[in-house]
């Protein structure tokens, strides 16, 4: 088995471009980690594969790096450069990611969890169902000198959710504005993975503003709250990981039937 390139959804937007993928579609697993490496040194050589039982699906979320991989009779080099495209990697390849860019992200996502990871979040806030209940998530960061950073989040460990799928903004001209929604059960996870922006979040009630700006902070998103992202600066990625997969008709779009939504109090059917 080698690994394969695949084309990932692009939808544009002059606002921005989106991606997405989700359990199965069009990967062939289950999402069960997902990890993102940061602030790299520029040519550095970093991380390999954890074990060689599991999937993976790397995607250069900005920036460019090479995947070396093995399967113990063919090596190959991947270049991934572009935020729609990811490499499937099957079980028994080895792989490396080499010539890692300046400011490059790569989002590698697993079809198991890491053994022995924990609970790590604060599940008082999160039982509230108004913008309280939004609660900002720190992942720990690990870090190695020569190869940067990364963050990693197991179904149901680091974050309140497991995740059925991933999608991401880029490209979003600096200034500009996103989102302007809510959804009725989805939960959400969100990530300045590169650069920042601002999410407004309201429950119909009270309002509230949260900046995010590093790789490792995630804000929650709960269903039956109204968000708004803007002030995206220059180069930054929103990485989104939810609760479930794309369904239109989970979507909220007018805000007067958001209010009417939240007066009915159907929004407490959670995750
Ligand atoms: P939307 O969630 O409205 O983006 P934003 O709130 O950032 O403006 O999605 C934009 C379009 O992309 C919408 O027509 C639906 C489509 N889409 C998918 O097909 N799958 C997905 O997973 C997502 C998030 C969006």
């Amino acid at each position: 088995m080698t690994a394969t390139l695949h084309s990932l959804p692009k939808i544009t937007d002059p606002r921005g471009n989106l991606s997405f993928f989700q359990d199965r579609v069009p990967i062939p697993f289950n999402i069960a980690k997902v990890q993102w490496i940061y602030d790299v040194p520029g040519g550095a050589t970093s991380y390999d594969n954890d074990t060689l039982e599991a999937e993976e699906f790397i995607i250069a979320l900005s920036g460019s790096f090479d995947v070396v991989t093995d399967d113990s009779i063919t090596k190959e080099t991947f270049h991934l450069n572009r935020s729609y495209n990811g490499l499937l990697i099957p079980q028994g390849v080895r792989r490396t990611i080499e010539n890692v860019s300046t400011n490059s992200i790569a989002v590698i996502v697993t079809s198991s969890q890491t053994e022995g990871s924990n609970q790590e979040h604060d599940i008082e806030n999160q039982k509230l169902d108004n913008v309280h209940g939004c609660s900002i998530i720190e992942l720990s960061k690990h870090h190695s000198d020569s190869k940067g950073n990364y963050s990693v989040v197991n179904n149901n460990c680091e974050i309140p959710f497991g995740v059925d799928r991933i999608y991401y903004l880029y490209d979003v001209p600096a200034g500009e504005s996103r989102g302007g929604h809510a959804h009725k059960s989805l939960t959400q996870m969100l990530f300045a993975v590169s650069g920042s922006f601002k999410v407004e979040l309201d429950d119909g009630n009270v309002k509230r503003s949260v900046m995010l700006n590093r790789p490792n902070q995630g804000l929650l998103i709960k269903p039956g709250i109204w968000r708004t992202l803007d002030d995206f600066s220059s180069g930054s990625v929103c990485l989104v990981i939810a609760s479930k997969e794309y369904d239109e008709s989970d979507y909220i779009r007018e805000y007067d039937d958001f209010i009417k939504y939240r007066q009915e109090k159907k929004f407490l059917d959670t995750v």
